[in-house]
């Protein structure tokens, strides 16, 4: 067990560690130079066929669900076609409008997860095609989807997922080029985001590097009373799966929201022990989660901020600010969970959990 940990104390931080390299692997061969696109041949599917899709829906549970959540971000943002998010354990007790031209993917590092495997059932029995990203090769849900997508993560012990999170974003990133290629992008883009793509994986590693900074702020605030995650576009999904990882093993009670709805009632819960995350790289949105910021520290609540390098203000706001590169804003779900996964580790460590086994939890549920 601790030689498979390395240097590691535990699993969870190894993993945090190996996304570089997770990021790569599952990039890995699917990067055209010449098309200027991605090349996934596990989706069986014609060019004829993927070009007819007109609708997408993307399940999954936890961490998988707000890769989802990022993935409707992504996939209407780059390749403008209607993508939306059904939480996997909703899905078969809802009924879905959707024909021939809606392709559903389920996305489940496990492949067992019991929802998202009912979910791809239902989907089935409904003639909707429907594909897998999974981690874990030759699972129920990869064997019976129709085609897919393996992440090629590697073994995740922890059982708060945080390498399977990135390399699932990373797919829903790829799907994105793909179905934009086939619309309307150029070649010309189609390079210009596989230059950017491949830059990620450097990128996390500077992020990585900051994590001593990242501790010192954990064990300041690791005595709160609970913590609010806030972001806009898709950083509102990182802020709710910041708030997961927060609850999963540090105990600490969290919730994501979208900066805005700050002001429709979560500001009711802004005191002194109350800290807030704000996820605020530098985009269209930054001055609007400025405000925000501003709305908090005018309550009294301490604020942490995840933003840009080089968009130094925030220090005049708040001492806790932490640092990611600069990358389209398509891609800052990325680089901005990094920060997230080990302010959460750093806190729970500080708290004396277990981060590995957090109780009540398993890695995989397979009952409903
Ligand atoms: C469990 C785990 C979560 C995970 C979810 C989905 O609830 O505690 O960390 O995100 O299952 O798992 P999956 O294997 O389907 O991605």
């Amino acid at each position: 067990d601790d030689a498979e940990k390395g240097d590691f104390p535990h699993y969870m931080l190894k993993e945090i560690y190996e996304q570089p390299q997770s990021l790569r692997n599952a990039m890995r061969g699917r990067l055209s130079r010449d098309e200027g696109t991605a090349i996934l041949g596990g989706l069986n599917m014609t060019p004829q066929e993927l070009r007819g899709i007109d609708r997408i829906i993307l399940s999954g549970c936890g961490t998988a669900f707000h890769a989802a959540m990022v993935g409707e971000y992504v996939i209407e943002t780059l390749a403008r076609i209607p993508t939306e998010v059904e939480i996997a354990s909703e899905f078969r007790y809802r009924n879905v409008p959707a024909d021939k031209n809606t392709l559903q993917f389920v996305l489940s590092q496990s492949g067992e997860t019991i929802d998202t495997l009912a979910a791809l059932r239902e989907a089935r029995r409904k003639g909707i095609r429907c594909l897998g990203i999974v981690n874990s090769v030759g699972s129920t849900i990869a064997r019976e989807s129709d085609g897919g997508c393996y992440i090629h993560a590697g073994p995740e012990i922890g059982v708060a997922a945080t390498k399977t999170f990135t390399s699932t974003v990373t797919m829903v990133t790829l799907l994105g080029m793909l179905f934009g290629r086939i619309h309307h992008l150029s070649s010309a883009d189609g390079l210009e985001m596989i230059d950017e793509l491949e830059a990620i994986p450097d990128k996390i590693t500077s992020i990585l590097k900051q994590a001593d900074k990242i501790k010192a702020i954990a064990e300041k605030h690791a005595n709160a009373e609970g913590m609010l995650f806030m972001g806009r576009q898709a950083n509102y999904p990182v802020a709710m799966e910041g708030a997961l990882k927060m609850k999963e093993i540090s105990y600490i009670y969290a919730s994501g929201h979208p900066s805005a709805e700050l002001k429709h009632g979560i500001i009711a819960l802004v005191k002194p022990d109350m800290p807030s995350v704000f996820i605020a790289p530098d985009d269209a949105v930054f001055d609007k989660n400025v405000s925000n910021i501003e709305e908090v520290l005018a309550r009294k609540g301490p604020v942490i901020a995840v933003t840009t390098e080089g968009r130094t203000e925030l220090e005049r706001l708040t001492k806790d600010v932490i640092y990611v590169p600069d990358c389209p804003s398509y891609l800052s779900p990325l680089l901005t969970v990094i920060p997230l996964q080990l302010f959460s580790y750093y806190t729970a460590v500080a708290r004396g959990c277990d981060v590995d086994k957090p109780r009540n939890l398993a890695k995989s549920v397979t009952v409903e």
